[in-house]
């Protein structure tokens, strides 16, 4: 991949940046919150992915996001970091001390420009902005030479004076100069004539790479984006399957597919790895618990699924004739009968690489393979799904030492009875049961954790996904709850669905007390810590 610093001088006029907002808008989009540890798990793919840019958080905004940044800013080989920062000093001081473990990183601050932000939001006059400008670009410049300037609702913002503002920022030392279309409003033809009106109108825009950031709320982000592109912008924001504030980003996912396979109509280049789209579509769904809806472009389970007899019969002859880019190209594998209850660890690893699980650490790979031997025991045909599922699960519960464990769990459903659960739970060292009754077999089962963990946690989503085909599928599980603002997804996968959403329901839980105990540390973090050493030493 191309290091920044090279960017500006860069002779390949066709080189399109990808710039990545999924930890920062999209985690804006409403409870798709992620974790430090998923961050980092995103972050090492984006990273693998060939992403140019990773917008990591914004430092500011609380702990938890400073922290990410830091974390993340630590972690990448190639991607180059960034953080985001309104127009003020304690804003982008923040930001460089979260990147600044990265050799390199981007600082990127923004101030609205539209006649309505300005009046309404940030009571300010366009000289006062225009003095804004000048102030803070020049300041984040102290500390890199990669600033990245926006002017948000961009597309509602009046022409020469958008023209004069980038003239400025440019100036002032911004490489990068990003154009928001904030509240998805604009359209293709009306894009391509701001991005045109910039690279003709303003002087110094040779020095700068022109940036699209395009929201979707008219279901036209990609589009936006595209035409951005032809009409000079090199830089696209977008995000992993189109997540962010509202209705979203652009997806990324998309936007990379759309220039690879019509690069006759648009002869751009990417640094991205389009067979590692899928995967890092499956990580940042399991990561916020927001599901790909099937019949998603590009990542969704059934992009490349043919069901009419027509359409399998034009397959077989010609795949040209219905497929116009092919599955593998985004990493999507066949489903494939694999592994029987008789393979060895050996084989294991060497399939979890294939699927491209390259570097994950013994622990998990000795974690999931347990798992596998046991659900090889259960189900007859195991597939690539499952075993994916496997270690996305094993990957969830890596580094961490629960609070809460589910030891056993009986339910009794059906017609006439009511349901019940009974439940031993081993919570914080303490083996425990109880039994309760409730609206059906799931709301009994939390009821038993809720009566062996007290807590008041509102659940806002309970998922449930067949991971492969048949009745003896594997469900993966999803729950997100929510304690005083702070949400936290659990996810788990079990051929037996109650297990599972149990297992995805503590999962949560155990996230909420880390993160609980992360700003106010109190005597569960010192038991967590005394069971963790315990465990240390093997007792
Ligand atoms: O949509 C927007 O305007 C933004 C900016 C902060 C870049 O996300
Ligand atoms: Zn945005």
């Amino acid at each position: 991949m191309i290091s920044m610093h090279k960017i500006n001088k860069m002779t390949d006029k066709n080189r399109v940046y990808i710039f990545d907002t999924t930890m920062r808008d999209g985690e804006q989009s409403p409870g798709a919150s992620m974790s430090l540890e998923e961050k980092i798990q995103i972050a090492r793919v984006f990273d693998e992915l060939g992403i140019d840019i990773i917008e990591a958080g914004f430092p500011i905004a609380s702990p938890g996001d400073f922290e990410a940044v830091t974390e993340v800013s630590k972690v990448l080989k190639n991607s180059i970091p960034a953080g985001l920062s309104r127009h003020s000093k304690k804003d982008i001081d923040r930001c460089y001390e979260a990147l600044k473990h990265a050799p390199r990183f981007r600082i990127h601050t923004f101030i609205s420009t539209s006649p309505l932000h300005m009046k309404h939001k940030l009571n300010k006059s366009s000289e006062e902005v225009y003095e804004s400008i000048k102030e803070h670009v020049t300041y984040a410049r102290k500390f890199t030479d990669d600033v990245e300037w926006s002017c948000e609702d961009g597309t509602r913002t009046d022409m020469d004076y958008m023209c004069k503002t980038v003239e400025l920022a440019i100036k002032c030392g911004a490489k990068t100069i990003n154009i928001p279309d904030t509240v998805g409003y604009t359209v293709p033809s009306e894009f391509t004539k701001i991005i045109n009106t910039l690279m003709n109108k303003v002087p110094n825009i040779d020095k700068a790479i022109l940036s699209t950031h395009c929201h979707n709320d008219l279901g036209l982000a990609v589009a936006n984006s595209l035409a951005g592109v032809q009409a000079g912008a090199r830089q696209i924001e977008c995000t992993i399957n189109g997540i962010g504030e509202r209705a979203g980003n652009a997806a990324l996912e998309e936007v990379v597919m759309a220039m690879k396979t019509r690069n006759d109509l648009m002869p751009y280049k990417t640094g991205i790895n389009t067979t590692l789209l899928s995967k890092a579509s499956k990580v940042v769904s399991n990561a916020t618990g927001f599901p790909v809806q099937f019949n998603k472009a590009i990542v969704g389970k059934n992009a490349f699924a043919h069901e009419s007899g027509i359409h399998q019969d034009g397959m077989l002859k010609n795949r040209n004739t219905y497929e116009i880019m092919t599955p593998e190209s985004v990493g999507v594998k066949q489903t494939s009968l694999v592994m029987g209850k008789h393979s060895g660890r050996h084989a294991f690893k060497d399939k979890l690489n294939t699927l491209g699980y390259v570097d994950v650490t013994d622990d998990v790979i000795e974690n999931a393979f347990g798992k596998f031997k046991v659900l090889a025991d259960k189900k007859k045909h195991i597939y690539d799904e499952d075993i994916i599922a496997l270690v996305d699960d094993s990957l969830i519960i890596d580094n961490k030492v629960n609070a809460i464990n589910l030891k056993s769990l009986k339910v009794f459903a059906g017609t006439g009875e009511p349901q019940k659960a009974e439940m031993t739970l081993d919570v914080f060292g303490d083996v425990k049961q109880a039994s309760e009754t409730g609206d059906g077999p799931v709301d009994a089962i939390f009821k038993c954790i809720k009566k062996l963990y007290p807590h008041d946690v509102n659940l806002q989503l309970y998922q449930v996904h067949a991971v492969t085909e048949g009745t003896d599928a594997q469900a993966t599980v999803s729950v997100r709850i929510e304690e005083n603002g702070k949400t936290t997804v659990g996810q788990a996968a079990d051929t037996d669905t109650l297990v599972a959403s149990a297992n995805a329901y503590l999962n949560a839980l155990n996230k909420m007390i880390i993160k609980r105990n992360k700003t106010a540390p109190g005597m569960e973090d010192v038991k967590i810590k005394n069971k963790k050493t315990e465990k240390m030493r093997g007792i």
